[in-house]
């Protein structure tokens, strides 16, 4: 099996050893307006806040070969010309070695005695990224050779960017000057925003017009001016423009030179945009060529980068003794929950960063990833989200970040969006303790005036479920619940228009959702908990209500929503089954088991550990648990988009790892540890062995692993941005571990094989911290409280 790389625990690094992974194997720079994407041979780019309209570099998706565009340095040594992170030269190296580290990456390439290391980072709250290139002569002789730093602009709108030629191609415009390469493109009408790559010392030669640099007919593998060691000093008008420097370099045998970069992206005043006429106010960038263009102040930028993450990542950690738990839990899960929580679904090398705002459902649940790290940044996440709701409890599926207002084009109408945010206020509420923010002022849909307390959008969310009940007492589907491909109101055969945005037909539908069942009632709990606690004090009639309303939907499933062995998925259109045994195709599906079993519905007659026996059995295969089975071998107008899928992959019949931890943490409440733990380890990337199988990332979970029935079951998709970050980690740290933040404390309730079961946890919680040991003897239900009480204690928990 072909290893490309490896974890380095105590640097928190992942190392990559070959740069032709077999997918781009890519990180995330930036902690707040600044992001970038980069790959392990340096593809990717970079934005401002919005992935779409403050897009910085130009990235072309699905190209030929992958990964193409990105920061791209050239050295040209005698005849050879390479690259540190080996493309788009592709020149074989000496030496090839890519760590990804949390918000850095250091990329390190060697060809014929002559070393190149260069580290990208985004420092905090700058909005730049920092090229810190270190060149040193190996060898025995003198080396004489030239460097090139390559970047291409992207004109801003990434959208337009790759389609309005007839204007694109006349618009770009630069500045030369001695610091730097400015891209000004529309600046001089409405735009307030530039970006510029400078460099800390004065350079041989440039170019800002791509042709001239690469030559028409030349790939980013072969520039026309590297090849012939020159530069075109060209300033673009128009076409494309780039920026790249030139240096001709000399160095002694052991000798070492140091080029630091910085890419930056300014906003300047209306007021201030230009200091001549045409002439861009470059202030704000001189002021950060000036801060990081020096050793002394990158390794400033450096440190405090490692000190952000150095503090996020102290606040839970685990010592067990099982190494690929502690690297996800201390290190790997947590990033990405944050990277998550940063860019919702929008920018990935899954997601284009062009198509979808940030959505409700995701958003909600991403914060249970990060309330214990950012909580700061969840608080105004929920409040942001809340904002987009509308009065009768319905909501935005998505919104647009830039901002923030609800997005038109997808509309509402998908029935499980108002509960997430009673999910996620909960969440919050357990980790810090504020209460406060239930009473912040909301308004729905961004319309001043209309603001009432977070605590009334929570009422109408929940409000929003029992106001659309169906005809057995279940929730209404609308457009789709969590799994946005069972589109039951959607009939479409119209192969143009998208199964989300097409005419929702939900007048005189029958068609209600189990799932939607389950989350009501596991958060109708936690809600009647919330109102009910003498922090907030609710009348208690209508925490009675919440409880009744609790109650019936319980009764309900258990007498419409139990299909004999395990729980029914839905109801269609027509009051039609669909997750029966009495269907074809379709007979069981994930989601109900597990919102049902975390709910505890039917948990005393047995329903739960039937279903969770049924889950093992018909869904369960090599590599976790899959959507849905047996999966749909053709499209089914009245199911929609999940039937659109070839058998194995996404919503049918994938494994999507999103709802595995529903059914883990499902069998966690049942007490079954050994099921636990094998679910828990399929889909955790750190236990996969084969990564050429796997493809994506070995260091972050995806969306979907291709299922049984697919061609390549094992084969990992759309890593990076999904749920399953906030859920498993909310799996492992909350029902393996058992580390449950309450109101008042902390609730110790592991579920772990017994031989795992003794470990050390570090956990800050609000103003105390803890440092635990924990020995699990197999007690079934052992649990432990410990009250919140600033300070720092040490406990031995005996369980
Ligand atoms: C994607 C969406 C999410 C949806 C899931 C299942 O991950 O982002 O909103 O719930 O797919 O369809
Ligand atoms: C597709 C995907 C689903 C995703 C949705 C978002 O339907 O299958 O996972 O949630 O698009 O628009």
């Amino acid at each position: 099996m072909t290893q490309f790389g490896h974890f380095d625990d105590a640097a928190r690094e992942y190392v990559i050893t070959r740069p032709d992974t077999p997918w781009p194997w890519i990180n995330y720079l930036g902690t707040r307006d600044f992001f970038s994407l980069i790959s392990n041979t340096a593809g990717g780019y970079c934005f401002c806040r919005d992935a779409k309209f403050r897009r910085i570099l130009r990235y072309r998706y699905n190209g030929v070969p992958m990964d193409a565009g990105g920061r791209y340095f050239y050295i040209k040594d005698g005849d050879t010309v390479w690259n540190p992170g080996w493309k788009p030269c592709k020149t074989p190296l000496d030496t090839y070695e890519c760590r990804h580290g949390m918000g850095y990456t250091r990329i390190v390439g060697e060809k014929a005695g002559l070393r190149a290391e260069v580290l990208f980072f985004v420092p905090p709250d700058a909005r730049c990224e920092i090229h810190r290139v270190k060149l040193t002569n190996t060898g025995k002789t003198p080396k004489r050779f030239q460097l090139w730093s390559f970047v291409e602009w992207c004109l801003w709108n990434a959208s337009t960017d790759m389609e309005n030629f007839q204007r694109n191609l006349s618009t770009g415009e630069v500045e030369i000057e001695p610091d730097a390469l400015y891209h000004k493109t529309e600046y001089r009408e409405r735009r307030d925003h530039y970006a510029f790559y400078g460099v800390n010392r004065p350079y041989d030669g440039f170019d800002t017009d791509r042709e001239t640099f690469m030559g028409m007919y030349n790939g980013f593998e072969a520039p026309q001016q590297v090849l012939s060691g020159t530069s075109g000093n060209t300033v673009a008008h128009g076409w494309s423009p780039i920026a790249s420097h030139r240096f001709d370099l000399e160095l002694a045998p052991g000798a070492s030179d140091e080029l630091i970069f910085v890419l930056g992206y300014v906003k300047n005043p209306q007021e201030a945009k230009f200091t001549a006429p045409g002439v861009i106010n470059k202030a704000q960038a001189r002021k950060m060529l000036q801060a990081y263009g020096t050793p002394a102040g990158a390794d400033i930028a450096f440190a405090t980068l490692k000190s952000y993450w150095d503090d996020i990542l102290s606040r839970f950690s685990v010592a067990s003794a099982v190494p690929e738990l502690d690297r996800t839990v201390n290190i790997w899960n947590q990033y990405q929950c944050m990277i998550t929580f940063f860019f919702s679904r929008s920018a990935s090398y899954f997601e284009s960063g062009i198509g979808r705002g940030m959505g409700f459902r995701d958003s909600n649940q991403d914060l249970a990833g990060i309330v214990h790290l950012i909580p700061a940044r969840a608080r105004q996440r929920i409040l942001d989200i809340a904002a987009t709701q509308f009065p009768d409890g319905g909501c935005y599926h998505q919104y647009q970040p830039l901002t923030k207002r609800g997005n038109n084009d997808i509309g509402g109408g998908f029935n499980d969006d108002p509960l997430w945010l009673i999910f996620g206020t909960v969440a919050y509420i357990k980790e810090t303790g504020d209460f406060g923010i239930l009473h912040e002022k909301v308004p729905f849909d961004n319309k001043p005036g209309t603001e009432v307390s977070l605590l009334e959008h929570l009422k109408i969310s929940f409000a929003h479920v029992t106001d659309n009940l169906g005809p057995h007492g279940l929730p209404l589907i609308g457009r789709a619940d969590w799994n946005d491909c069972l589109n039951l109101n959607c009939f479409s055969d119209n192969p143009d228009e998208s199964f989300q945005t097409t005419e929702n037909k939900t007048e005189g539908s029958k068609a209600e959702s189990l799932m939607i069942a389950g989350l009501f009632v596991a958060e109708g709990k936690d809600f009647a908990e919330l109102l009910a606690h003498p922090a907030v004090a609710a009348d208690p009639k209508y925490v009675a209500k919440v409880r009744s309303a609790v109650a019936a939907m319980e009764k309900a499933v258990k007498a419409h929503g139990w299909d004999g062995e395990w729980f029914l998925r839905a109801y269609g259109y027509y009051g039609d089954k669909i997750g029966s045994n009495e269907n074809e195709e379709g007979k069981i599906f994930i989601e109900s088991q597990g919102w049902c079993t975390m709910a505890r519905i039917g948990a005393d007659e047995g329903l739960c550990d039937k279903a969770l026996d049924a889950a093992v059995k018909h869904l369960e295969c090599e590599h976790g648990l899959v959507l849905n089975a047996p999966a749909y071998t053709r499209y089914i107008k009245d199911y929609g988009e999940i039937s659109s899928y070839p058998q194995g992959y996404k919503e049918n019949a994938g494994i999507f790892c999103h709802n595995n931890p529903w059914v883990i943490i499902g069998e966690a409440m049942a007490g079954r540890a050994d099921d636990v733990w094998r679910h828990y380890c399929k889909i955790t990337p750190a236990f996969t062995k084969d990564q050429s199988l796997r493809k994506v990332e070995p260091y972050v979970f995806c969306q979907m692993v291709a299922g049984r029935d697919a061609a390549r079951p094992g084969e990992g998709k759309n890593s990076w941005l999904t749920g399953t970050a906030a859920w498993t980690w909310k799996c492992v740290s909350e029902f393996i571990l058992g580390i449950k933040p309450q109101y008042d404390g902390l609730l110790i309730e592991p579920c772990i094989p017994v031989a795992y079961g003794t470990y050390k946890v570090h956990r800050r919680f609000r103003d105390a911290e803890y440092d635990l040991t924990i020995r699990c003897t197999g007690k079934p239900g052992a649990s432990h409280f410990i009250p919140y009480i600033p300070g720092h204690h040490t406990l031995d928990i005996e369980l």
